[in-house]
């Protein structure tokens, strides 16, 4: 069963400070060279005075503004984060108040790593369809730059702050709106952030070509639909090669998916309505396009859209 969603306006809000590889190079003992041809990555861009609630709010006041509609429409937001500043309020919650949406309001975040946003995206959907809601809010925000080690430097020359939004109704096209989101719980040792980022690299950029693309055939088999039927695919911006890797493997332009990763690497749950966004404003013209996403958990998701 799919739950058709019609997409009303994106946005996204980046830190203004930026780190480049070569900024890294005076941190932690690597290069420009190293980090540019393992993972594509150029720069990312770090919070100063921003608290990932003030990201999720720029961002979702952008995406607000796009949808053209009044904010007190909005009756739901979920924030996809694992990097909220406090317990609660929820990231969700507080974006609500600076809003200033005054009427009923479910708000709340999930943890679901990397693919949060998928998740998201798929409970909102399913909870508008039912009319109960009218309007949802759907973010991913992070400042994972905040619990980075910056002693272990497979890991801090990876990721970077920002945030991403969408507002979302529900739709009339039964082709949008196919969801598959998963996980693999015996694999959660690859990737684990509690007081530190452990992760073992290798395993989870193998997992990863292997998963982005059953994630993606997941969707097409329950749509009907071919790769072809589609613009492009929107893929979590973890590594080029990741991404590379899974084009070959599926016969298909490197250029099909979109990448923004060289100028903010990875930005776990805001990754993908970051690069949405950016997809959007020089595309503005309605595009079909396929989410997917893995992170730790280990989770896995995609889902199928038209922005
Ligand atoms: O949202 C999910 C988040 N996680 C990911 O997406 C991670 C997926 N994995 C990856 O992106 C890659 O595995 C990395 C970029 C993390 C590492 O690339 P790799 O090609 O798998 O390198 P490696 O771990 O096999 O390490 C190769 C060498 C090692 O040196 P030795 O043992 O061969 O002498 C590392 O110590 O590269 C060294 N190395 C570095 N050198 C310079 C590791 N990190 C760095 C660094 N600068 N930052």
């Amino acid at each position: 069963m799919n739950l058709p969603i019609k997409v009303l306006g994106i946005g996204h809000y980046v830190p203004s400070k930026i780190v480049t590889n070569h900024d890294m190079e005076k941190i932690v003992e690597t290069s420009d060279e190293w980090i540019t041809s393992r993972t594509g990555i150029k720069e990312r861009r770090k919070v100063t005075f921003e608290k990932t609630h003030d990201m999720a709010f720029l961002a979702s006041k952008e995406a607000i503004k796009k949808a053209k509609i009044n904010v007190q429409e909005i009756d739901l937001i979920i924030c996809a984060t694992i990097t909220e500043n406090k317990k609660t309020p929820s990231v969700a919650n507080l974006v609500g108040g600076m809003l200033g949406i005054e009427n009923n309001l479910m708000s709340f975040d999930i943890n679901a790593a990397c693919t949060g946003f998928i998740y998201a995206l798929e409970i909102a959907s399913s909870l508008i369809q039912e009319k109960k809601f009218r309007k949802a809010l759907v973010i991913g925000a992070e400042t994972i730059t905040n619990i980075l080690n910056y002693e272990d430097r497979n890991t801090c020359i990876l990721f970077g702050d920002g945030a991403g939004a969408m507002v979302i109704e529900k739709g009339a096209n039964k082709n949008l709106g196919y969801f598959y989101n998963s996980s693999r719980p015996d694999m959660n040792q690859v990737l684990d952030i509690g007081d530190k980022i452990k992760m073992d690299g290798r395993k989870v950029f193998l997992f990863a070509v292997d998963i982005i693309e059953k994630s993606i055939n997941q969707v097409l088999k329950q749509s009907k639909m071919k790769l072809e039927d589609f613009d492009n695919v929107i893929p979590h911006q973890a590594n080029e090669r990741i991404i590379s890797a899974v084009a070959k493997s599926m016969q298909v332009d490197k250029d099909f998916f979109f990448t923004n990763l060289q100028k903010y690497g990875n930005t776990s749950a805001a990754s993908i309505p970051i690069a949405l966004s950016e997809y959007k404003a020089s595309n503005p013209k309605s595009s079909r396009l396929i989410l997917v996403g893995f992170g730790g958990g280990f989770t896995f998701g995609a889902a199928i859209i038209e922005v």
